[in-house]
């Protein structure tokens, strides 16, 4: 059912610090930093030849991630995101498995504007998966 990772987003303390690493030390193609109001983060995408990678920092009060980075103050993964061909089939199918959807279980439209659900870290190795439309 899951296709290609889509992106491993890492939340970090310091965003230009995680930037300049990732452009200096280890050579790779970064983007500018992107606010996205909605998701409460901003991002700054690595481009990498076969994946992303997307570095998080918290925006505004209510981030989802100042939670995460209040426990890992150095950072850490936070998400994979797996590209699916049918982001609804994916979701009913994994429900009929018993695994948790988070929120109300419907996609909402995600950091790339295609619809993605989460799903419980407790359900998969105790890492938050991310599913994208593909
Ligand atoms: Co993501």
């Amino acid at each position: 059912m899951i296709g290609r990772l889509n992106h491993v987003a890492i939340a970090v303390p310091d965003l230009e610090a995680a930037t300049a690493l990732y452009r200096d030390t280890l050579g790779a193609r970064v983007s500018q930093p992107v606010a996205q109001a909605a998701h409460g983060v901003t991002v700054v995408f690595v481009e990498l030849p076969n994946t992303k990678i997307e570095l998080l920092h918290p925006l505004g009060e209510t981030s989802p991630i100042a939670a995460f980075l209040a426990k890992n103050p150095s950072g850490g993964i936070h998400h994979v995101c797996y590209e699916v061909d049918d982001i609804y089939a994916a979701r009913d199918r994994l429900k009929a498995e018993g695994a948790r959807v988070l929120g109300d279980g419907e996609p909402k439209i995600g950091a790339h504007d295609k619809p993605v659900l989460f799903l419980h870290p407790k359900d998969f190795c105790g890492t938050l998966v991310e599913l994208e439309q593909r």
